[in-house]
């Protein structure tokens, strides 16, 4: 048995391969990796795989039909799963083009050629096929304070050129199940946190920020709130979504955890105060107000009551539990940190923050 997993070696996409390979139930089970290794993609996220005899990493870009039609021929595997994407809001917006390229246009070239695979199934092989598209809440816009949590039929009202094209990526997974029969299921999951996850996004970037003693540049008034779910919490979903979800069906993954940003910020002060003391004082004298991101969306908020009721999946993490382990790993992965702080990386944070800080709220 096989998976082809896309986008395996990013923030969530990495955290999936390690929990699948790492529990008895599937360890049996080889993963292909197909990732084109952009500025998100790390293979150091993968180092405890190295000769791994299930795990066979493929470098490779999925708007190559070529190339995937090759890796579904060759390995045959029963399901795809598919992270791949440009997943960086505020990169969307001073860039899109690779937004559009890789969130539609790479999922158009997935499913065709999942298309192609699974018709050449019969059986048993055929019924067990899926397509597990992974996606965003964003795709359901911004809540009005108070307002119910996005159900999964909460309309589609993305704002973001980043959110518009995971919508429309949405949108061709549906069509391909509806119009060709193809087996998929979706998941729309809110703001992730954990090990591995690249420090342009808000917790990341707190952190090692403030362990450089630089600003902790919070965005407008800092009262957007998101929902944030640990990752390994994600990835449980995702198996089981994979394992019991019905066909063509999508599901909401929360973490039943609405905090705004400010209040998000100044606990990853206090832990760092409690874990690593700094003796200029308390971490949170760092924090500077920015001016806000275009388009902002002012909240998120998930309910999740689908996925459990239908599959019995509830987080194991309380934020309090997830953002302890995630402070504690980025003190303890100094190395990872600095690897990824490449010129790349630092040509970015002067592009965002730089005309941000002239304007600060
Ligand atoms: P990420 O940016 O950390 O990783 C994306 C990965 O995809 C990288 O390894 C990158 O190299 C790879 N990739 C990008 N373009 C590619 C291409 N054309 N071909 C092959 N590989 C390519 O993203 P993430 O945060 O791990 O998100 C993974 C998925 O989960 C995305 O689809 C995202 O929309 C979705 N999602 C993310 C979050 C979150 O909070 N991070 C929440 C909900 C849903
Ligand atoms: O909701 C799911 C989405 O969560 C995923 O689909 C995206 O891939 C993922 O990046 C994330 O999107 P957000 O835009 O919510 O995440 P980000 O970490 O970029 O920002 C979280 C909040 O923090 C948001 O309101 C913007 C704010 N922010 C962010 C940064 C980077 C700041 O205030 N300052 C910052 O420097």
């Amino acid at each position: 048995m096989t998976l082809l997993v896309t986008g395996g070696a990013g923030f969530i996409g990495s955290n999936f391969v390690l929990d699948w390979l790492a529990d008895p139930a599937t360890a049996n089970e080889t993963v292909v990796n197909l990732d084109a290794l952009t500025y998100a993609g790390n293979l150091r996220n993968l180092a405890s795989l190295q000769g791994h005899p299930k795990h066979v990493f493929v470098h490779g870009d999925i708007t190559e039909r070529a190339l995937v039609d090759r890796l579904l021929a060759e390995h045959r595997p029963r399901a795809v799963v598919h992270f791949a994407a440009e997943s960086h809001v505020d990169r969307s917006i001073h860039g899109p083009g690779a937004f559009m390229k890789t969130n539609i246009d790479g999922t158009f070239t997935l499913l065709e050629a999942a298309r192609g695979f699974w018709s050449t199934l019969d059986g048993d092989a055929k019924a067990a096929f899926r397509f597990h598209h992974v996606s965003t809440d964003e795709v359901y816009g911004s809540l009005q304070p108070g307002a119910p949590a996005f159900t999964e039929t909460h309309p589609y009202e993305p704002n973001s050129p980043y959110s518009a094209s995971k919508a429309a990526s949405d949108h061709l997974v549906r069509a391909w199940h509806h119009t060709y029969g193809l087996p998929v299921v979706t998941t729309n999951c809110s703001n992730n946190y954990g090990p591995w996850h690249f420090p342009e996004k808000l917790i990341p970037l707190m952190i090692v920020n403030a362990l450089a003693g630089k600003p902790l540049p919070v965005y407008g008034d800092g009262q957007q709130i998101r929902d944030w779910l640990y990752v390994k919490d994600h990835t449980s979903a995702i198996r089981a979504v994979l394992a019991r979800g019905r066909l063509g069906e999508t599901y909401n993954i929360g973490g039943w955890n609405e905090q705004a940003n400010i209040d998000i910020v100044r606990r990853i002060c206090a832990l760092l105060d409690e874990l690593k003391p700094d003796a200029a004082g308390s971490y949170a004298r760092l924090i500077t107000f920015v001016a806000d991101r275009p388009g902002h969306d002012r909240r998120y908020a998930i309910d999740a009551r689908k996925i459990e009721r239908e599959l019995g999946w509830r987080p194991a993490e309380t934020f309090e539990t997830g953002i302890r382990k995630t402070v504690e790993w980025y003190l303890a992965n100094g190395d990872w940190v600095r690897e990824v702080q490449s010129g790349g990386y630092r040509d970015w944070l002067a592009t965002n923050y730089a005309a941000r800080a002239a304007s600060a709220a």
